[in-house]
């Protein structure tokens, strides 16, 4: 196991999520959301809402029980918020997109617009054998995707964990940024939060912002999250690696 944690950690993570379940149980979705949720039941992607696993800026992710088309137990189900939406900031990433045209006017439209963006660029991601969650429907405001864990326990953030092999991990982590952008894309918001860590290895997630090459920031999308990676290993692991020299990695041959 490359990751240390102690019982105690992981019996407060349980009580944690049934804190979470009885949210969902207890009402916290709206109207609109729970109606366009129907469809992934319809479609046979979940059987069962569980517990949010993450609240972001923009974003509630919930685990949920696997409906019958999907052969792993739990599926990760994110649900970008409307109402709330800091969406507006975000503009700038698809906007420039050669993929995307003119976006109706609305928060609505344009939340809808980031999780379709969402599901295309982990099509992209999972189709070039990156490490991160296989997408598996979306629908308005909701992604459904692979859960990243073990039985119905997600993943930790890499920030939660001491790496064994730390090395490895940036290998692999830097190995995945080249088989993006030589399938022409950039992720555009790497960190230690967008990586899980399952059994040792590093799982890329938060798709929605990634660009194709033909955005006009592209490549300087792609020297932020070198460097936002680089200066983590370095911070916590004392790894150094030249800036250069990974940029150079990565765009070879491209
Ligand atoms: N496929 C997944 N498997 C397991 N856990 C996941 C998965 N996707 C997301 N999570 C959990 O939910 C958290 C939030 O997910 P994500 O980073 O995609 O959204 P966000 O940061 O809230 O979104 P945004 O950056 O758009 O505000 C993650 O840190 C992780 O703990
Ligand atoms: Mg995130």
């Amino acid at each position: 196991m490359a990751q240390r944690r102690s019982k105690k950690k992981r019996s407060g993570r349980e009580d944690f999520m049934l804190k979470e379940q009885s949210k969902v149980e207890g009402g916290m979705l709206d109207e609109k959301t729970i109606m366009r949720l129907g469809k992934f039941f319809t479609h046979n992607i979940i059987s069962r809402l569980m517990y949010m696993v993450g609240r972001g800026k923009e974003a509630d992710t919930y685990i949920a029980q696997s409906g019958l088309d999907i052969k792993k137990g739990y599926v990760a189900v994110k649900i970008f918020r409307i109402e709330t939406s800091s969406f507006g900031a975000r503009i700038d990433y698809i906007d420039g997109d050669p993929r995307f045209g003119k976006i109706k006017p609305g928060m609505f439209n344009l939340v809808n617009e980031w999780c379709k963006k969402e599901f295309s660029n982990l099509k992209i991601a999972n189709e070039a054998k990156v490490h991160c969650p296989k997408p598996y429907m979306f629908n308005g405001n909701i992604l459904a995707m692979e859960m990243i864990g073990e039985d119905d326990v997600p993943a930790p953030q890499m920030r939660k964990i001491d790496l064994e092999e730390p090395d490895k991990v940036l290998d692999i982590v830097l190995g995945d940024m080249r088989k993006m952008y030589q399938n022409n894309l950039v992720h555009a918001d790497m960190s230690e939060y967008n990586i899980l860590i399952k059994g040792g290895t590093p799982y890329i997630i938060d798709f929605g912002q990634a660009v194709v090459l033909g955005h006009p920031n592209a490549e300087q999308f792609l020297k932020r999250d070198v460097k936002n990676i680089l200066y983590y290993f370095y911070r916590k692991y004392g790894i150094e690696r030249s800036q250069i020299q990974v940029m150079e990695y990565i765009t070879k041959g491209k």
